[in-house]
């Protein structure tokens, strides 16, 4: 069985073989099309929170059904949709009387990739996390990565290949095979060597090829998210996107320590004054990490120790939640499992019903450990069972989630749009700890066209202190600006204003954070070049206030942004914050300067990003 992609008659894929190895052989080949159905389709849908209000889902679909020609004459079906931008297809095992539980040990599906391409991966497997840097190479020397894979053809065609709605099913790795440019399915395998075990009827999740003229292009298309269900959540009102602080990089700064001792940074005291701060600043939330018993020992091999009710003594939460919710703010739980999803899955209930109680409506969630329970992988079938229990289990308590360690996002906020934001992607706290000195000046050019096509990426911007005392090696590789542009450039729909609230007491340029949405209206990208620049314009939710941001590599970069995406014949106020004159993201990144001038859709205004540098703009209408 094959597949081939061509877009406007050109060749995208190339011959491919579809099809599985099962636990009692190969399930591939002597096949016959029994039929084969055509239909079309289109609607438009919202979204609970996201890059704009409105989704177009339109697509013309074929469905392949196929039966063995011969021995116990299985049924298989391959389901394709092609959208403008994309295809995406996948298989369905009917209910069958030949086919009943079976075990899936091979995805066979391949992806033959045209020639000359530049692909921006990490490896699978060796990368923790996905917290790696996305390095570009050509196809042919691929080893195996992780989706979303984005390759680079030229700059007319775009490609990335990743999957939509992973449900009961293991990740998708990419591999290469003995031919040149031809990447073949690789399911993160259980511990015993198994990948998949399955009951008919089932279908996998989507394979999803993005196929765009522009890089811009890729950012804005909903094809994984058209892939999904529709929203399971009835009443959604409790499910709010928005900004919050934490007690968090004190403890990477090691200012802070989880465990309890005298540096403990979960106290009620501490805690009191983050949530002073966030009431004085607008912010919905406190994080507190470290609140609860089980850091004291090695917390990524004794996952087992965390209790997800029981506080440390030196932290009320009864107190607290009356004294936040005094405030209009919310503590945010956290719940870092080290690993242990058989712990976490026995105490989930009592502790969300206790949260829910509580008034806590966010939990952010962790997997520090190598593996899940001592032996299976974060992105196993083992753990994508888990990760889904903990959203539905969330739901079922109003509680909204933040997932690190998560296996990698595929969409399934469609569904579940309490599953508001993920980790699986090298964030801020790298600039704390990292033994290679930090994230490089040119690493959120390429993750929005990498990780960040898979969903909401909980990277955390916003630092605005520098000094390192523990790793003086390691640092923030941006300018200040930079920082604040990222909060439009990285989309999520909970953003932590990540550094300690003592760094932006008095800092003008915190305004901007503290202005920015979270969820938006509408989005554009007035220019991208993967690796280089990137420019995005959102438009809030519930203003008609316009915001965008604007990053840059390590190199400096001057643009002029027509500003033609505002409402005609309409003034605007547009704050800018860029680059001071002598800005550098090594040598003066604190260097910002905040200018005020009115605008209008005719406008094109000038932007100079410094080396490693940035803008961020809000742009408030004026009636
Ligand atoms: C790693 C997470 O990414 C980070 O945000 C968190 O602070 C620590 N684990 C502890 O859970």
């Amino acid at each position: 069985m094959y597949y081939a992609v061509n877009r406007n008659s050109i060749p995208v894929i190339g011959k491919s073989l579809l099809g599985f190895t099962l636990k009692d052989g190969d399930f591939s080949e002597n096949f016959e099309m029994e039929n084969v159905r055509h239909s079309s389709f289109n609607e438009t849908w919202q979204q609970v929170w996201g890059e704009e209000l409105t989704v177009n889902n339109t697509y013309n679909q074929m469905v392949v059904n196929l039966k063995e020609k011969s021995g116990a004459q299985r049924k298989l079906s391959v389901i394709f949709r092609a959208f403008n931008d994309g295809i995406g297809f996948r298989y369905e095992f009917p209910e069958q009387e030949n086919l009943k539980d079976f075990v899936i040990t091979d995805e066979q599906t391949e992806f033959s990739l045209p020639d000359g391409g530049k692909a921006w991966s990490i490896p699978a497997y060796h990368t923790e996390y996905y917290e790696g840097l996305y390095k570009p190479s050509a196809v042919n020397e691929l080893d195996t990565v992780s989706t979303p894979l984005t390759i680079e053809v030229n700059d007319s065609l775009y490609i990335s290949i990743h999957e939509a709605n992973l449900t009961d099913y293991a990740a998708m790795n990419l591999t290469p095979t003995n031919n040149a440019n031809v990447l073949k399915a690789d399911l993160t395998p259980w511990s015993t060597g198994e990948k998949v075990f399955a009951n008919a009827p089932f279908s996998t999740p989507w394979r999803t090829i993005l196929i765009t003229d522009k890089p811009g292009d890729l950012l804005l298309s909903r094809l994984m998210l058209n892939l999904n269900e529709p929203c399971k959540i009835e009443d959604t009102s409790w499910i709010q996107p928005s900004r919050y602080v934490g007690i968090w990089w004190g403890m990477h700064m090691e200012k802070y320590t989880w465990k309890q001792g005298a540096r403990h940074g979960a106290t009620t005291a501490n805690t009191k004054r983050y949530i002073d701060f966030a009431a004085k600043y607008g912010f919905s939330g406190v994080l507190i990490e470290g609140w609860n018993y089980g850091w004291d020992n090695n917390w990524t091999v004794e996952g087992d120790k965390f209790s997800f009710t029981k506080s440390y003594p030196d932290y009320d939460i009864e107190e607290l939640a009356k004294y936040a919710a005094e405030k209009n703010v919310r503590l945010i739980g956290h719940n870092e499992t080290g690993g242990a999803t058989i712990n976490y899955e026995s105490q989930m209930d009592s502790a969300y019903a206790y949260y829910q109680r509580l008034g806590i409506n966010t939990v952010k969630t962790g997997y520090v450990s190598a593996l899940l329970d001592k032996k299976e992988r974060h992105s196993s079938q083992y753990g994508v069972r888990h990760y889904r229990k903990v959203i539905e289990t969330a739901a079922k308590y109003r509680i909204m989630i933040d997932n690190h360690e998560p296996v990698m996002p595929t969409g399934l906020q469609r569904t579940y749009p309490n599953f508001m934001t993920q980790e699986g992607v090298r964030g801020q706290e790298y600039n704390a700890w990292s033994s290679d000195g930090g994230n490089p000046p040119e690493h959120t050019t390429i993750i929005p066209f990498t990780r960040g096509l898979a969903g909401p990426m909980d990277f955390t911007p916003g630092i605005f202190n520098y000094n390192n005392p523990v790793y003086p090696n390691t640092c923030v590789q941006t300018t200040i600006a930079k920082q604040l542009a990222l909060n439009v450039i990285l989309f999520s729909p909970l953003q932590m204003a990540s550094d300690m609230i003592e760094n932006y007491e008095g800092i003008p340029a915190f305004e901007f954070i503290t202005s920015c949405p979270s969820s938006w209206a509408e989005t554009i990208v007035p220019e991208a070049k993967i690796g280089e620049y990137l420019t995005i314009a959102r438009k809030d939710r519930s203003s008609e206030n316009w915001f965008v941001g604007s990053i840059i590599n390590a190199d400096k970069r001057e643009i002029s942004l027509p500003l033609s995406f505002l409402d005609k014949d309409t003034k605007y106020k547009a704050k800018i914050f860029r680059d001071g004159d002598n800005a550098d993201y090594k040598t003066n990144p604190y260097a910002v300067a905040i200018e005020e001038t009115d605008v209008t859709s005719q406008s094109i205004i000038s932007l100079r990003l410094a080396a490693g540098g940035g803008t961020a703009i809000m742009l408030k209408r004026l009636y």
